[in-house]
């Protein structure tokens, strides 16, 4: 179904698995394909091993579409069917997964009430120094290994993976524990992170060692508190409400996964567009502080490492002129959107200096915004603000691309510094 070349949409099927394994030019002739189309185009599920094959889902590309139907979360569920993947969630799943980012207000609310407690400006600015520290010691040990090695293991997921342990709390010993788990709850189906024939097992090990690892730390913290996001989790008291043993578990679950894959996505991505893009590199080395702004925003655009989010309407409910029935399924491509001309303009061109820039890659307006934007913004620019400095050389080979439908990820990425 996917094999040949890509002309019109009914030449290829964003639910057979060969399609994400596709090459990148390919995928966007598809969605731009998508995107042509006078209302959302109808799929079949994927099949997944976990969960039963659902109805189908509507491919929302458009800019216009997603914002419209994210910012009306009180229609599109992100609780309905437990997940913001195609699939429902199967409820041995949900003990794990069954986090805020899958439920609506006001339960939602509750929850995001506690945890941005922990994201507040002030939270960030004390981070800083330690990222900062954090890039410095990365960019130290590359330099030291020299002349080549693979940039998403020695560089991009570092970053993301020691300032969400520090957050935690959790020692260094652990750090290796915590990545492992996270490629494989991120993996999609890709065979070097899961075995195909014991691939549900996998997940959900994976799933229980990472509840286990933060519920053991909760109970080592209780009384001896610390001063970490761990401590202020515990400790949250909001309106007499605290967040369960198992609120916590799934919670830390939702951000170790969300704070890790998508920010190493995003730095590899950079590195991938600065090499492809020598022009926008010297623009960028002229006035490293005044452009890295802009650079970041245009990476995250243009890498969109959360492809998509999924909702269900809960009541039937027109969106530009289309009828959406109570139960549809719809998948908000921001990687499509991010690419929309209605909005961008030369969106294949990667412009450090674009402006404006309402990019969704982290997500359309509404109350599941990403909670982890302003950090996940000064990791990458801490991060390239030292790569420039002090290896502006540093240049990527071909990538190796994770396969999955839900993560724009760079499995490896050879490097030359
Ligand atoms: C470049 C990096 C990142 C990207 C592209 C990204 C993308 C997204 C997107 C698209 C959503 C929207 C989910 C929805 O509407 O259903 C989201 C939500 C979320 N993100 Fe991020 N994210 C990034 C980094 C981070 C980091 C560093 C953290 C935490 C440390 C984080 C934590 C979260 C959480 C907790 C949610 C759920 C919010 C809610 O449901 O209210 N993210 N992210």
């Amino acid at each position: 179904m996917t094999a040949g070349a890509i002309e019109k949409v009914s030449d290829f099927d964003l639910s057979d698995w060969e399609f994400w394994a596709r090459p990148m030019p390919e995928r966007e002739r598809a969605f731009e394909l998508l995107r042509a189309e006078p209302g959302p185009v109808f799929f079949a599920e994927p099949v997944v091993p976990y969960a039963e094959r659902g109805p189908g889902f509507y491919a929302l590309a458009s800019y216009a579409d997603i914002v419209e139907v994210s910012r009306t979360p009180e229609v599109f569920s992100s609780a309905a069917g437990g997940s913001t993947n195609i699939a429902d969630m199967p409820p041995e799943f949900a003990e794990y997964f069954g986090s805020m980012i899958n439920m609506d207000d006001p339960r939602h609310a509750r929850l995001r009430r506690i945890v941005s407690r922990a994201f507040t400006p002030r939270m960030i600015r004390k981070l800083e120094r330690d990222v900062e520290l954090a890039a410095s010691r990365i960019v130290d040990e590359l330099l030291l290994t020299g002349p080549g090695c693979d940039f998403v293991h020695e560089v991009a997921s570092r970053l993301p993976l020691k300032i969400i342990c520090d957050m935690m709390g959790i020692p260094e010993s652990e750090y290796r524990f915590v990545l492992d788990r996270t490629n494989i709850i991120l993996g999609g189906l890709d065979p070097e992170y899961l075995p195909p024939d014991n691939l549900v097992e996998t997940l959900l090990t994976a799933a229980a060692e990472l509840q286990g690892l933060v519920q053991d730390l909760a109970v080592r913290r209780s009384g001896k508190p610390g001063d970490d996001l761990l401590t202020a989790l515990v400790d949250a008291n909001i309106d007499g409400e605290r967040l369960t043993l198992a609120e916590l578990g799934s919670f830390f679950i939702l951000l170790v996964v969300a704070g890790n894959e998508t920010t190493r996505n995003a730095i590899s991505q950079g590195l991938l567009l600065l090499t492809l893009n020598p022009d926008q590199r010297e623009l960028w080395l002229s006035d490293v502080d005044g452009y890295t702004p802009g650079a970041i925003e245009e990476i995250v655009r243009l890498a969109s490492p959360v492809n998509f989010m999924r909702r269900k309407a809960t009541r039937d409910h027109e969106v530009n002129g289309h009828l959406y029935r109570e139960g549809d399924k719809v998948a908000l491509f921001y990687w499509s959107a991010n690419r929309d001309t209605r909005v961008f303009a030369e969106p294949y061109r990667f412009d450090i200096t674009r402006s404006p820039n309402p990019h969704l890659g982290f997500g359309g307006p509404g109350p599941h915004f990403c909670l982890g934007a302003h950090l996940a913004r000064r990791e990458v620019a801490v991060m390239f603000r030292e790569l420039l400095r002090r290896t502006p050389a540093i240049a990527a080979g071909e990538p190796e691309r994770l396969l999955s439908n839900f993560i724009n990820g760079i499995k490896h990425l050879p490097c030359e510094f």
